[in-house]
């Protein structure tokens, strides 16, 4: 029976690009909804760009546009991402639209009427420089449960729990680095505790949840009375105001999942269909991809405000954990922070969902691309065996037709057929990674008939051709049912096999009869092996994307160029730009004092035989005060450019033996490296030797 089943997947930030960390949760849930469409249900996939907030508002100010100039643009870039991996909506909307401010109304309303807000006083953080209250994500400190350091003010990436930024410890302004201040505001709350009961039991009960993710919130929130959520900002934001509480505004996460009703409603416009016919009819389900981090806003506070506004429930909330590349969070400064739109200019996206796909399960786990891995993966199992069996016996039929009926094979393309519902439970439980296993295995059964009857010698024998011609049509037909079982992963490779084979691949019966008499036509390339020199050029196309960052922020990119950024590498708290301002953590005056810098002359600068990156600079500091220094600044700077100017240098830096010889301080420079380096030079009038402060 056809099931309806609406889906969604997160709404990306518009304030930042598509990475591969996003494309873990795009690929997983647009391969599910493939599925569940070759299976012939009547399943829709909608997202939309979350726009509102304050990120969108500080960068629109950055760089002196509107917001709504800064979202279009990056709208249109999140679109051709996601049209570069395949990945395919029904409608892509966006939280800056009427639909989505109406139904903000609608769902307002209901928790009025549910009397589930409140209007508090509240001691809020205000950073006295900026001149603005903080939102969450522009406050970081300490995690009030775990003491991990460097947290954001909703919630802490270590042990996943929320709390209120004023929980914070040792809070700091990411803006401007100050220590904000409380000050008071009025806000508006949501009283979820009235609705503490009920989700207790959706939450432990209703089959929606992976079990650690139940035992979690039962664990973490469900044992205690549930806090209010803050859900109004002041004036300025960006986003929209409340239309009872003028001057106040709706928090994002207030109305980002509600642009997932949004953005159906837009496709019910456009289609004719009925909103309630998804949203409100209990025989649609409705299932909701998200990773671990913002488990709390869909599991509790989504579902207490669908229940509100009578909406149904999520039939499942499908969590992932978070990318790492290599063993390691995705990092700017390695190369492997890697946006969608670099990874596209050298590598095929089927590589990539492929090796997501090998990888998911339906736990919670992390998910790690390792890049020696994916290209091993990649060349055995898509190249070394999938695409092999065409390969090789496609060629011998081309502009012929396989046999009119389907040979003697073995049971081979029985047992494939029997793999089917094995298969499909894998895809409806997200259990990808059998899913793939399983295929393989029939991938490797198809190459061993081909490699035991050697239709390339029989061919060489005319009378022979029959058999040739049997051997290929059962090889192909095996290469057909593996295509189609792989076609909500590698749906290119499933409308090439559809071309070649004359019979498009449209429904996941299509594996349980073999293909006879249908033409064979030319066979075109389907996928090349991965070279790993494309993976490096990646790489190193990532890492200049840090140098390429549109908005960088006077504290994000200072360096200190000297023996220690002598191996180029940048930062190592890169991939944290794309979010947001940052700074390091705070220190105190005396701190900063321990660091002697000083007012130098260039003297001598030269370059050094066998280093490409190196200059040596001799440096002097008033009187016959010399230091010599090796810096990381050869791209950037030509010695002759260097003699007679003034730097800013680390007097007091510990001498540092290197290969060349010894460096005897740091001379201080803005940029992330390479090209990316500016020499911080003290106006005129100041003498070498003067100290900075
Ligand atoms: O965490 C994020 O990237 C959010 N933009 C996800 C929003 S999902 C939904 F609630 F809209
Ligand atoms: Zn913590």
């Amino acid at each position: 029976m056809s099931r309806r089943i609406l889906v969604t997947a997160a709404l990306p930030y518009a304030n930042g690009h598509i990475h591969l960390g996003h494309l873990v949760e795009y690929a997983q849930t647009d391969i599910w909804v493939r599925f569940q469409k070759l299976r012939g249900h009547d399943c829709r996939f909608f997202c939309a760009d979350d726009t509102h907030g304050t990120s969108i508002m500080i960068r629109a100010r950055q760089e002196g546009r509107r917001e709504e100039d800064v979202i279009a643009d990056m709208r249109e870039a999140h679109l051709r991402d996601f049209a570069g991996f395949d990945i395919e909506f029904d409608n892509y909307g966006s939280t800056h639209s009427e639909s989505n401010r109406e139904l903000c109304a609608e769902f307002w309303a209901a928790l009025r009427r549910a009397d589930m807000i409140v209007a508090r006083d509240v001691e809020r953080l205000f950073d006295p420089e900026v001149g603005t209250f903080l939102a969450d994500r522009f406050v970081r400190g300490t995690c009030p449960k775990c003491g991990t350091e460097g947290q954001y003010g909703d919630g802490c990436e270590k042990c996943l729990s929320n709390y209120a930024p004023t929980d914070l410890l040792n809070p700091r302004s990411t803006l401007s680095g100050a220590t904000p201040e409380l000050r008071t505001s009025t806000q508006l709350f949501v009283r979820i505790e009235d609705l503490h009961e009920f989700l207790g039991t959706w939450t432990q009960t209703s089959g929606a949840l992976q079990p650690e993710i139940a035992n979690y919130l039962q664990g973490h929130f469900l044992g205690e009375p549930l806090r209010d959520w803050d859900v109004s900002r002041p004036a300025r934001y960006f986003g929209f105001e409340i239309p009872d509480s003028p001057g106040n505004y709706w928090y994002v996460w207030f109305d980002a999942p509600i642009g997932y009703v949004a953005s159906t409603r837009d496709w019910c416009d456009r289609t004719g269909e009925s909103l309630d016919g998804w949203w409100k009819n209990p025989d649609c389900e409705i299932h909701h991809f998200i990773g671990k981090d913002i488990t709390y806003f869909h599991t509790l506070f989504w579902p207490a405000m669908l229940k509100t506004a009578g909406y149904q429930l999520p039939t499942k909330v499908h969590i992932h954990g978070f990318l790492t590349v290599d063993g390691e969070k995705m990092s700017k400064s390695r190369g492997t922070f890697i946006r969608g739109s670099t990874y596209l200019q050298h590598l095929d996206p089927a590589y990539l969902r492929y090796y997501f796909a090998s990888k998911l399960g339906p736990r919670v786990d992390d998910l790690d691309l390792n890049l020696e891995d994916f290209r091993n993966k990649i060349n055995s199992d898509l190249v070394g065996k999938v695409v092999n069996i065409a390969s090789r016996c496609a060629r011998l039929l081309a502009g012929r037709s396989l046999s009119a009926a389907y040979p003697e094979d073995g049971g081979l393309f029985r047992e494939g057929a029997a793999a089917s519902e094995r298969i499909a439970a894998a895809y409806e439980n997200c259990d990808y990674n059998q899913a793939m296993r399983e295929i393989m295995l029939l991938a490797d059964r198809a190459n061993q008939y081909i490699d035991a009857q050697q239709p390339w010698t029989l061919r060489k024998d005319p009378a022979r051709a029959d058999d040739v011609q049997n051997i290929c049509s059962v090889a192909l037909n095996l290469f057909r049912q593996i295509a189609v079982y792989l076609a909500p992963v590698l749906p290119r490779l499933a409308r090439q096999t559809g071309e070649l084979l004359s019979a498009p691949i449209e429904h996941w019966d299509a594996a349980q009869q073999p293909l006879s008499g249908t033409p064979v036509n030319e066979f075109q390339h389907l996928l090349k092996r991965i070279e790993i020199e494309k993976v490096n050029a990646m790489l190193a196309d990532s890492q200049d994307d840090l140098a390429k960052k549109e908005a960088p922020t006077a504290a994000a990119g200072a360096a200190v160029v000297g023996a220690e950024a002598a191996g180029g590498s940048g930062q190592d708290s890169g991939e944290w730009l794309e979010k947001e301002p940052l700074v390091a953590d705070l220190c105190t005056i005396d701190d900063f004092t321990k660091v002697d810098l000083r007012v130098a002359r260039v003297v001598e600068a030269n370059h050094v035989q066998g280093a490409d990156k190196l200059l040596q600079l001799t440096l002097s500091l008033g009187g016959d005060v010399r230091r010599n220094v090796f810096a990381g600044i050869k791209a950037a700077y030509a010695p002759e450019q260097l003699v007679g100017r003034l730097v800013v240098v680390v007097a007091n830096l510990a001498p540092r033996k290197m290969k060349f010889g010894v460096s005897e301080g740091m001379v201080c420079a803005a940029g992330s490296g390479g090209r990316d380096v500016f020499l911080l030079a003290p106006d005129s009038g100041a003498q070498p030797g003067q100290r900075v402060h």
